[in-house]
């Protein structure tokens, strides 16, 4: 593992506007850096970066953190994997820290690297054969110019041809020395007790390697060259500790940039229909290989575009495939258009046969919106029959239900109700029913969650706001947490009857508030970073926003970077609901005031969620929370008064209830 003086060098050398420049064209705006975000299509930059503070925000999404972080996010590296890439680029040399990790931590660490490697080693290895090897050329490379397929295009993909020989790349890689443990880790080969020198996965097949999102080799797919054999056309890498199926893309690698410049995504089924299109110059297209596609496929293009257009072969698997895909993708969030190519072609076949203009007019004049399309389908099969149209209306509202935005939905029942001529409002009573079905289904699940605390992150954004005295809490909770991170160290010099003048960080005042009122923090990220405040202050340091930059836990690195990122350089952001602080040089009553309201906040709170137990208690126990209440509702009294005759009043102007 990285020693931590390494680690501390790493994030003392690196620069953040120089990595994130690497992907994202960033413009000095002031004392940051600007640019388009590289998770979010858009035309107006909300992407910043503080080269003074090293962190960046994007705040078309809501991320935000380090050089380090950022690396995590765009390349889904894990937190080493980030650190050592940045490592490279500076020339750092990384320093291994023995002492800390289990010898299985290790061992898991240095499987994973060795797994990449064999991958790359593998991946030349195929690749060379195809393009030196008499017996690659002769068939590897001929089948691909019957598939017309050109050499840069085989380059970019990095195809390649594995030979019939049993073990030939086991045998090259046990000589170049990876052990057989790792080899038949990798997938690539098998070791059965009767072939002790080992067996290749992949004999006599076209490779096909597939990338992650940046690059790696994770796994290959391999194709038999003759269509009459028996055993299955492609042979896939199993799971392995780097491939998860469910969680790539094939050809994510190399369209991504396409994809994020057109603002639109053509899914396919496989390998060849992904390469044929990037051969016609149609370049923003990935293919789910086969498998039906997962949420975690779909979060995969989100990060570059909401706009999908499915391509499926028009036989009835294709049909099928497509309806699954339809209805996770609208659940996500996607918009969806669906085009099902004619007379048995796919798109690879469709794509050699015409020019990559006609394609391109094809595919967006011809993909329809997915109510048509499954209209189409459904009711090509129901005839004049009234309840088979019933039940074919029903289920495309069924795939209208899962759609999240409520706008959006509407406008999809319109289309259906239009499209029928049935009112709107039954449909939405169908929809309705629909739910009903679906949340009866998750009931168990959610039995589950209610009988956990009540932290911020169980709390659902809807309950946050129908119940406007754990907002306001809630909003002074995040706000104080804010303070202590922002300016933390600032000196604040005070004065009261007990103890005279004095002198008082904010970070101690605040802290002080938080004890006094043995305050039960509602987010628990707060909580984290409180106690790591407090353990900071018995070692007599003062933990405030830079100490949490680095500390590796997304939520509070992202939150910690709210805070800290200057809003005053980001235009536009009222109509994104950030509104910045008015601190100025008024710290000193901002502070003083907003703990005065967090508390008048908490005890509103208080007397509110006392009440709600009175219904169901003993008659002692009445009496108890009665008094409880009473006591309450006097300390809001008072502090309605100290708030409304002191000078911070004017700070909050009509803010204040
Ligand atoms: N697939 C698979 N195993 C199979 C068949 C298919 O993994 N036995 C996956 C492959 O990823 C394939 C995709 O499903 O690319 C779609 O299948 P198909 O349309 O049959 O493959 P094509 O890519 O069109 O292959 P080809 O044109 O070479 O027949
Ligand atoms: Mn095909």
């Amino acid at each position: 593992m990285i020693s931590k003086q390494t680690i501390d060098k790493i994030f003392s050398t690196i620069r953040v506007e120089e990595i994130v420049g690497e992907y994202v064209q960033l413009k000095r705006a002031g004392s940051n850096f600007k640019g388009l975000s590289p998770f979010h299509d858009e035309k107006s930059p909300s992407f910043i970066v503080s080269p003074s503070k090293q962190i960046w925000k994007d705040f078309s999404t809501g991320k935000g953190g380090t050089a380090i972080s950022f690396l995590m996010e765009i390349e889904n590296f894990t937190y080493p994997e980030a650190l050592r890439h940045a490592a490279k680029k500076y020339g750092i040399e990384i320093e291994e820290d023995q002492r800390e990790f289990s010898e299985e931590a290790k061992n898991a660490q240095s499987e994973r690297d060795l797994l990449y490697k064999i991958h790359e080693v593998a991946n030349n290895y195929y690749q060379s054969f195809l393009w030196e090897n008499e017996e690659g050329k002769a068939i590897g490379l001929s089948y691909f110019k019957e598939r017309e397929l050109k050499d840069d295009i085989i380059k970019k993909f990095q195809l390649g041809y594995s030979p019939e020989k049993k073990n030939a790349f086991t045998e090259f890689a046990l000589e170049k020395g990876y052990s057989k443990e790792i080899l038949e880790k990798s997938g690539l080969s098998i070791f059965p007790e009767n072939a002790p020198n080992g067996i290749d996965r992949f004999r006599e097949r076209v490779i096909f390697p597939i990338h992650s999102f940046s690059g790696r080799v994770l796994g290959f797919g391999a194709r038999i060259l003759k269509n009459n054999v028996k055993t299955a056309k492609y042979l896939n890498s199993p799971e392995t500790e780097i491939y998860h199926k469910s969680n790539v893309l094939y050809g994510l690698n190399q369209s991504k940039q396409a994809i994020s410049r057109k603002n639109a995504c053509l899914l396919v089924e496989g390998y060849m229909d992904v390469i044929s299109l990037h051969m016609s110059g149609i370049e923003n297209v990935v293919a789910s290989s086969g498998t039906s596609l997962t949420t975690e496929q779909i979060k995969l293009i989100k990060r570059l575009t909401e706009n999908v257009t499915i391509l499926f072969d028009g036989d009835n698997a294709g049909i099928k495939a497509s309806f699954r895909s339809i209805d996770m993708l609208l659940s996500e969030g996607m918009n969806i258009r669906v085009l099902l190519f004619p007379d048995g072609d796919d798109p690879d076949s469709f794509a050699r046969k015409h020019p990559q203009e006609y394609v391109e007019k094809f595919i967006e004049n011809q993909a329809m919106d997915f109510i048509d399309f499954k209209a189409e389908i459904l009711l090509k099969e129901v005839g004049n029959d009234p309840i088979k149209k019933a039940e074919a209306i029903r289920d495309i509202v069924k795939s209208v239900g899962f759609v999240k935005n409520a706008l959006k939905r509407e406008v999809y029942l319109k289309e259906v109700s239009n499209k029928f001529g049935l009112s709107e409002q039954s449909l939405f009573n169908e929809l309705d029913v629909q739910k009903q079905i679906i949340q009866n289904q998750n009931q168990h699940s959610q039995q589950q969650k209610e009988s956990t605390p009540v932290k911020m992150e169980v709390v659902p954004l809807d309950e946050e706001k129908s119940d406007p005295f754990l907002y306001d809490v809630l909003f002074m909770e995040n706000k104080l947490v804010d303070h202590m991170l922002m300016f933390g160290d600032v000196v604040l010099k005070r004065f009261d009857e007990k103890n005279g003048d004095y002198q008082i960080t904010v970070i101690e005042e605040i802290l002080n508030h938080f004890e006094e009122e043995q305050y039960q923090f509602l987010v628990e990220s707060n909580e984290i970073i409180i106690n790591q405040i407090k353990e900071g202050i018995q070692k007599e340091e003062l933990r405030s926003g830079k100490f949490f930059v680095t500390f590796m836990d997304e939520e509070i690195t992202s939150k910690v970077v709210d805070a800290l990122i200057p809003l005053d350089d980001l235009e536009n952001w009222a109509s994104r609901n950030i509104y910045p602080p008015n601190y100025g040089d008024k710290v000193a009553e901002q502070i003083k005031g907003d703990v005065l309201l967090h508390k008048y906040r908490y005890i509103d709170y208080l007397i509110k969620e006392t009440a709600k137990e009175l219904g169901n208690v003993d008659e002692v126990k009445y009496y108890e929370l009665i008094q409880k209440i009473s006591l309450l509702k006097q300390a809001s009294i008072r502090l309605s008064n100290i708030i409304e005759y002191s000078p911070i009043k004017g700070i909050y102007g009509d803010r204040m209830r």
